[in-house]
């Protein structure tokens, strides 16, 4: 037997899985596989976060993690911003945010979303010196003041990052030392210039790494500024709080998160900051189900083969930058308070033997037709898996609200 991650605690104590008022088994009813995003537990994540962080500094959303248009459309109005990676999460930002409150980060920009970004009026992170230039002459073509900000590549990693972007050469942001003049070319280039985008890392759970991240991300953006002797007009501290996804992980301390913010941004007076934070607000609050299709025995161990699978929850099977597979959150939707009576894993209908959602896991038993739960799901899931592979239906997405009485 395997360790599971640790089911959130909005679920945890359920003896049968119930998400906005009606039990996943009728949530279900309508289709399988689906994934399901409780706007509740959304919400109140947003809360949590906004009674932790200063009222001072900005909330962004970072459309990557779930791009699903109604869960985007129902976060937008609760965040200051939304962060875009490419023409296509513009656009779909666009649908819900005023361009000011859009900023478009990403190596590898090209002109076409240059002008659409120039064009709405987005603030474009710029990625590399070359993508600044490019970025200036498509604002001159279209008569329209670019608004601009440089994402730096900081000197620092975020520790304990399951994505390090820091510290190291990299794609992503320009490096430290050639930011100041940069700022000044795109000043002096006529650009509006709007600050720094500092991204050092995402899927931290460790809150002393986040918060010395944070302090030395602040005192970066300060040096710079000195450096190139002006204000920016913002500073994205980035953020990369982590969810629990596997056995033994603890959450984030979102508290005391917050307060060492508070206390960092106050090492750069008149500065106004953001954080931009994907999987901790939507993450947790996101639950793929899956059916059982057939159970199976072989050589002493048994098998449910569900319906779901690596082409709609790549993270779930391991194959989504894990260097070791390990098993998210899972159980039997409508028997979660019972004890487990047998150890089985969860396979889905690929063949390939990387289609397997949980691995030697012990579960009550399941019956065919029974519902399978895998938790902390809401965050690189369907957007983020082959979709395409072995042409498989697409994945139903529902965002799960308790209607309005
Ligand atoms: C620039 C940038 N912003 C935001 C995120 C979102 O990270 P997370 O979902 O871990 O908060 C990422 C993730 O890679 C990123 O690269």
């Amino acid at each position: 037997m395997k360790p599971v991650g640790p089911i959130p605690p909005a679920y945890a104590g359920q003896a049968v899985l119930s998400v906005a008022g009606r039990s996943a088994k009728a949530w279900a009813e309508q289709g399988t596989p689906l994934y399901l995003y409780d706007l509740g537990a959304i919400t109140r994540r947003i809360g949590d976060l906004r009674a932790s962080i200063p009222e001072q500094i900005g909330l962004h959303y970072a459309v990557k993690a779930n791009p699903y248009e109604p869960l985007v459309a129902a976060v937008a109005p609760l965040v200051d911003g939304l962060d875009v990676a490419s023409a296509g999460e513009l656009s779909l930002a666009l649908r819900h945010k005023p361009a000011e409150a859009i900023s478009f980060a990403g190596p590898g920009k090209r002109d076409f979303e240059l002008e659409a970004a120039i064009g709405a009026g987005a603030t474009l992170n710029l990625e590399s010196e070359g993508e600044a230039e490019r970025a200036l002459a498509v604002g001159a073509r279209l008569g329209i003041t670019p608004k601009l900000a440089v994402r730096v590549n900081p000197d620092f990693e975020l520790r304990g990052s399951g994505m390090r972007m820091g510290g190291r050469a990299s794609p992503f942001g320009i490096d430290a030392a050639r930011v100041p003049a940069l700022v000044k070319r795109l000043i002096a280039a006529g650009a509006d210039w709007r600050g720094f985008h500092i991204f050092a890392g995402s899927q931290s759970l460790d809150t002393a790494a986040i918060i010395e991240t944070q302090a030395a991300t602040v005192a970066l953006a300060r040096r710079l500024s000195e450096e190139a002797g002006v204000m920016p007009p913002l500073v994205n501290l980035g953020g990369g709080f982590g969810i629990p996804y596997f056995a033994g992980d603890t959450p984030v301390d979102l508290p005391a998160v917050g307060a060492a913010l508070g206390q960092a941004v106050a090492a750069f007076p008149g500065a106004q900051f953001a954080i931009e934070l994907g999987r901790c607000l939507v993450g947790e609050a996101g639950i793929y189900l899956t059916r059982v299709i057939d159970r199976k025995e072989s050589q002493g161990e048994t098998f449910l083969v569900v319906d779901g699978g690596l082409h709609q929850h790549l993270a779930a099977t391991g194959n989504f930058g894990m260097v070791v597979r390990r098993n998210y959150p899972v159980a039997v939707a409508h028997r979660m308070g019972d004890a487990p009576e047998e150890t089985v894993s969860v396979v889905g209908p690929l063949c390939t033997p990387l289609d397997r959602l949980a691995d030697k896991v012990a579960l009550p038993r399941a019956e065919v037709g029974d519902v399978i739960a895998i938790f902390a799901s809401g965050a690189y899931g369907a957007s983020a898996s082959p979709a395409a592979f072995l042409g498989h239906a697409p994945v139903r997405e529902v965002l799960a609200a308790i209607p309005h009485t």
